[in-house]
C-alpha cells in the first residue's frame, strides 16, 4: 500500500489546525470564552492527529528531498529548520497552554497562550509551505 497520500492529509491537517487556532482567537477577542475553548481543544485534536499520520509517513515512506536548486534551497531550508525546532516546541507549550485553561487558571493561560498562539499559527502555516515547496513547486 502507498503511503504518499499522507503527506496530502497531513497538510490539510495543519490548514485544518490554522482554522481552528484564528477562529478559537477571533472568539476570545469578542469575549465568546465557550466558543474560544471549543475552537482550541479542536486546533489541539487536528495537531494530535497530524502528529500520528506524521509519525506513520515517515515511518513508512522516509525523508523526501528537495529537488528545487539555486536561492529556493536555502529559503527552503531555514523554512524547514525553523518549523521542525518550533513544531517539538510548540508540543508541550500547547499542552500546558490548554491545562491552565481547562482547570481555569486564565491569568498564567493568557501569559503562556500569548506565545503559544503565534508559535503554532507559525508551525501550521510552515507546515503547509513546506508540502507546496517539496510537492508542488519544484
Ligand atoms: C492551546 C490552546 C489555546 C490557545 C492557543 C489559547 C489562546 C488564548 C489567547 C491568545 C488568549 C487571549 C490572551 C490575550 O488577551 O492576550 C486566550 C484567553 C483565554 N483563554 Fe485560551 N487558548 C487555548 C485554550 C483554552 C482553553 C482549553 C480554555 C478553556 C477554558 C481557554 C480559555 C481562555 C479564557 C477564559 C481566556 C480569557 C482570559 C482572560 O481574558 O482573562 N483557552 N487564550
Amino acid at each position: 500500500m502507498g503511503y504518499e497520500f499522507l503527506s496530502t492529509v497531513n497538510a490539510a491537517l495543519n490548514l485544518t489546525c490554522l482554522a481552528f487556532l484564528l477562529n478559537g482567537y477571533r472568539h476570545i477577542k469578542a469575549g465568546r470564552r465557550d466558543e474560544h475553548k471549543r475552537s482550541m481543544l479542536l486546533a489541539f485534536g487536528t495537531s494530535g492527529l497530524f502528529l500520528i499520520s506524521y509519525l506513520i509517513y515517515h515511518a513508512k515512506v522516509g525523508s523526501v528531498p528537495f529537488q528545487g536548486v539555486g536561492w529556493i534551497r536555502p529559503v527552503y531550508f531555514v523554512i524547514l529548520i525553523s518549523h521542525i525546532i518550533l513544531a517539538a516546541i510548540i508540543v508541550p507549550m500547547a499542552v500546558v497552554t490548554v491545562l491552565r485553561g481547562w482547570k481555569g487558571k486564565f491569568e498564567l493561560h493568557k501569559k503562556l497562550a500569548r506565545w503559544t498562539f503565534p508559535v503554532w499559527v507559525y508551525v501550521s502555516v510552515t507546515g503547509v509551505v513546506v508540502y507546496l515547496m517539496l510537492y508542488h513547486l519544484v
